[in-house]
């Protein structure tokens, strides 16, 4: 295999590993330095810090705030499913990176699921993408950003797709360059049944990573920081001390 591969495999990763870090810890960082000197009583506002984390946990797994944007049930389902589906297709992937030799069970026991999600998260990739070409208000408001990020997962997803049904590299030896490049142990490529379809899935993954920290997708971390969500005002004895005042 060329010196492409080679970088691919043994350069690459590292580069995207140091620049997804320091790029995710920067934005936490940036977050995290923002002035919040007072506690915004937004109603309906959180009232103490359980009712803060019920409401971002709520947000996090169910979209409780895509849930109550009016009418629009088929964007919050189009957005669940694919939010759930690519976190399936992450858990089934750990195959690659747990276990001496063989997988822990539940990484095993996820393996069905994780193909499922894999064969269904184009359906709400490609919703989401054709909803701002189609609606001409979406339309004004997306960037190129908003259309790249979604054609870069799509991306990955069929080259992951093709490499599975298509070109089927040897997934034993997928696992054993994934854990030598994290014991820091450079792959002779020659030793190794890797193709074409493989490389450039692993290329598009690693490009989406490092795109990740710059990118919309950090509203993973964001919403953690979201004031309105995390901030609480103790309630009403606070609200008749704001009217008392
Ligand atoms: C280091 C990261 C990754 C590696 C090494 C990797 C490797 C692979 C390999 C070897 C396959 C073929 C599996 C087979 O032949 O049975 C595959 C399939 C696939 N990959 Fe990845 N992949 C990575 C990250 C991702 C990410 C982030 C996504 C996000 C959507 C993704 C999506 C898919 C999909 C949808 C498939 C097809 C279904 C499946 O076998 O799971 N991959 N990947």
């Amino acid at each position: 295999m060329g010196v492409l591969a080679n970088f691919v495999v043994n350069v690459l990763p590292y580069i995207t590993f140091i620049v997804f870090v320091v790029g995710v810890i920067y934005r936490i960082a940036v977050w995290w330095s923002r002035p919040s000197p007072a506690p915004i009583p937004v109603f309906p506002g959180q009232r103490s810090v359980g009712s803060a984390i019920t409401r971002v946990l709520a947000d996090v797994v169910i979209f409780r705030s895509l849930w109550q944007f009016p009418g629009n049930r088929i964007l919050w389902l189009g957005a669940w499913v694919f939010h759930v589906s690519f976190l399936l297709i992450l858990l089934r992937h750990l195959r690659y990176f747990l276990g001496e030799e063989a997988v822990p069970g539940w990484v095993a026991a996820v393996q069905g699921l994780g193909i499922a999600a894999a064969l269904v998260i184009s359906i709400p990739l490609l919703y989401l993408l054709i909803r701002r070409i189609v609606h001409a208000d979406l339309k004004f408001i997306s960037t190129p950003a908003d259309y790249f990020v979604l054609l870069l997962i799509l991306s990955v997803v069929l080259s992951g797709l093709y490499a599975k049904y298509f070109a089927t590299p040897f997934v034993v030896d997928v696992k054993y360059v994934m854990r030598s490049l994290m014991a820091f142990q450079p792959v002779d490529l020659n030793t190794v049944s890797l193709n074409s379809a493989f490389l450039l899935h692993f290329f598009l993954v690693q490009v989406l990573a490092m795109y990740i920290p710059f990118s919309k997708v950090m509203h993973l971390g964001g919403i953690f920081f979201s004031p309105t969500r995390t901030h609480h005002f103790g309630g009403e004895a606070h609200t008749k001390k704001l009217e008392e005042a």
